[in-house]
């Protein structure tokens, strides 16, 4: 695998590739991630994957600083799993000068639920995600649907701007309690790792209740959010929202069964952790 921390570099050792196969990450990288791997080898060859901690994308009191950061571990792990190009530029790499134009996600989208929580998160997410794509020039990028609304914002951003890279999405891997793998786990005590399923199963719960023919959505809501504060939570939401553009179903909506999806983001202790369901 090359290591590789220069765009024109970068650029040099991808030219005449026509199906690069691209997986964006910012490191500390866990199965979950090595998932996205063996997916984007069923999608493109060669593969190229990226470790890159994003400031962006990180409000001023969230955790960029000590984000975790295991490059050695990531090399190792990526080698096994075939890639061909770990991009892993710096700050100074990536962004010579300050990064003063950026993408500006539409508000319907970028303004709830993470985008609510988290003000600039899409900002920074799509900027990086757009530079990277000019710098690697994927015609596919994989991205995991733990991550969902981001997924959708990758998405439509890739439409709009015509861009020529599919999106193809992973299915989120979890552990065998049903945790979702993620890289802020790891902040995790023992007990609230012990804890930590109570997420997902939530999310069941409410998925269940939907199938099942309860309608009443906010009520849904409101005792999903009750019953995981109830167990120490401080949960940001729990919505209930149509996966074709993550706003609330309407009445129509419901009895119609449109696709939907369950999404939350909820603080255990320090740690904020985001997961979805499909409905
Ligand atoms: O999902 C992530 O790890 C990041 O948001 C991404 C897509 C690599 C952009 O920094």
């Amino acid at each position: 695998m090359k290591i590789i921390s220069s765009i024109d570099d970068l650029r040099d050792q991808l030219r005449g590739q026509l199906r690069t196969v691209f997986v964006p990450t910012m490191g500390n990288l866990h199965e979950g991630h090595l998932s996205l791997m063996r997916l984007a080898r069923k999608h493109g060859d060669p593969i190229v994957a990226s470790i890159f901690v994003n400031r962006l994308q990180f409000g001023p009191n969230e955790d960029f600083d000590k984000y975790p950061r295991t490059f050695q571990a990531d090399v190792e792990k990526l080698e096994k799993e075939g890639v061909y190009v770990l991009f892993a530029p710096t700050e100074k790499d990536l962004y010579p000068e300050p990064q003063a134009f950026r993408v500006s996600p539409p508000e319907d989208l970028g303004t709830i639920l993470e985008g609510e929580f988290r003000p600039g998160f899409f900002t920074g997410v799509t900027t990086v995600v757009l530079k990277l794509f000019s710098c690697v020039q994927p015609r596919v990028a994989v991205f995991g649907k733990k991550d969902y609304q981001q997924l959708m914002m990758i998405r439509n951003m890739a439409k709009q701007f015509a861009l020529p890279t599919e999106i193809i999405a992973a299915e989120t891997y979890r552990a065998e309690d049903g945790l979702a793998l993620s890289s802020r786990n790891m902040y995790l005590s023992a007990e609230e790792r012990a804890e930590a399923p109570a997420l997902h199963a939530q999310l069941q719960a409410v998925a269940h209740a939907v199938r099942g023919g309860h309608l009443d959505v906010f009520e849904l809501e409101r005792n999903a959010v009750a019953s995981l504060a109830a167990r120490g939570w401080k949960p940001d939401y729990i919505s209930i929202r149509r996966r074709a553009d993550l706003q609330p179903p309407s009445a129509g909506d419901l009895a119609q069964n449109a696709p939907l999806v369950v999404l939350t983001a909820a603080r255990l202790g320090v740690t904020r952790l985001i997961d979805n369901l499909e409905i």
